[in-house]
């Protein structure tokens, strides 16, 4: 097994260079067409043949191992956020309005150096490496389009690894979770349909108000009584819009909300609930219901046999290290959830506040930043769980 952390070490100016020019110029989702071009430039330099303009802006290379083995894909986010930053670091973004507020410019300078690492070691590598630079992560679904595009065929892809920086927790601190991580999310709208009329003449109408109330109601016994008291889901009715005025009936009423689930088991059962407590209880009251229920992002979910093999990596290189094995969950959602949705694999949380340094703001902050001494611990231990993963098949 290569010295990874002493290699990654080694490159820390490579990386913190990279990662300084990227926060310096943030573009947005769909945008990333300078951070691409250096993606691009900096594989190429290795030799390694490059994919780019996939859903975009998106770049794939593969580093193929000298013996055989299983392709595993891994994955960096390239993009920014509309926010001001207000750093006043040194090299702060200079495209107003726009800053790297969740670390992606790390991920980016890390997966660089990761693949400068593997290639240089691939005559040891028991497999082929994939690597996976995409758009658009913030909530615009950059995952999905190059899984569209066809990212995980040709080869296809057996295995898939993928990390966030993570400023709720120092440096030092390793989130590798053994199953769901982060929640995933529906959004839903409800129309109640029932029959308008007079205010003072109610028998002669269906209410679709009274209805809505009832459903609304009935709603929150999913979470109460068809959710296993150990598991957790959410059922939000936030928006109501029905009637014009105080004696009007009014035909129809309108509500929004979401879901929010873990478990695939749960997140079915609550949508197979939600849509018989939705119609029957409409029925019930003599209205009737037309639901539309959208999925956001599926809940990202490890895979538990690689997620061991993570966390015993990351305890072989940082022995001292407060490595998480427990289920560490976030209500955020992450798009490579639909990645870990078809292909097993590990996403962990690399902590990276540093407090003394007053580098702990929090992620999507106008002041987020993170210890840059993070870069090559990260690097270290993608490339370590690349290795791991691939040679225990
Ligand atoms: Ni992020």
């Amino acid at each position: 097994m290569p010295e990874f952390l002493t290699e990654a070490e080694s490159f820390f100016e490579y990386t913190q260079s990279l990662r300084r020019d990227f926060h310096t110029h943030p573009e947005l989702g769909f945008q990333e067409v300078r951070t691409a071009g250096i993606v691009a430039r900096e594989l190429t330099a290795l030799g390694l043949e490059i994919h780019p303009g996939i859903a975009g802006t998106g770049v794939t290379a593969l580093i193929e191992g000298a013996k055989p083995g299983l392709v595993i894909l891994v994955r960096a986010d390239m993009d920014a956020l509309p926010i001001v930053e207000e750093t006043g670091a040194v090299y702060a973004s200079q495209n107003p309005g726009v800053m790297h507020a969740c670390g992606h410019d790390g991920h980016t300078a890390i997966l660089l150096t990761v693949a400068r690492m593997l290639h240089a070691h691939r005559n040891e590598l028991p497999g082929t490496v994939k690597l996976m630079f995409q758009p658009a992560e913030e909530g615009m679904g950059g995952a999905d389009k190059m899984i569209d595009a066809g990212v995980l065929e040709n080869p296809k892809v057996d295995r898939c690894l993928g990390l966030h920086l993570w400023n709720e927790k120092p440096v030092g601190w390793f989130g590798i979770s053994n199953g769901p991580l982060m929640a995933g999310a529906e959004i839903f709208k409800v129309r109640v349909i029932g029959k308008g009329g007079h205010g003072a003449s109610p028998h002669f109408s269906a209410d679709p108000v009274l209805a809505a109330a009832q459903i609304i109601s009935a709603l929150q016994g999913i979470v109460a009584r068809n959710v296993a008291p150990l598991q957790t889901a959410v059922v939000s009715v936030c928006t109501i819009h029905a009637g014009e005025t105080f004696n009007v009936i009014p035909p129809a009423v309108e509500m929004t909300g979401t879901i929010r689930t873990f478990e695939p088991e749960v997140r079915t059962r609550v949508l197979q609930r939600f849509d018989e407590t939705v119609n029957l209880v409409a029925q019930a009251m003599g209205c009737r219901a037309e639901i539309d229920m959208q999925r956001l992002t599926p809940a990202t979910v490890n895979h538990p046999g690689t997620a061991a093999v993570v966390q015993a990596a990351a305890r072989r290189l940082f022995p001292d290290a407060d490595v998480d094995p427990a289920n560490y969950v976030t209500m955020g959602s992450e798009d490579f959830a639909s990645v870990l949705d078809r292909v097993p694999g590990c996403f962990f949380f690399v902590g990276s506040a540093n407090p003394e340094k007053g580098l702990d703001a929090g992620h999507h902050h106008p002041k987020f930043d993170f210890d840059e001494i993070v870069l090559p611990r990260a690097a270290a231990l993608m490339s370590a769980a690349v290795f791991d993963v691939l040679s225990n098949q």
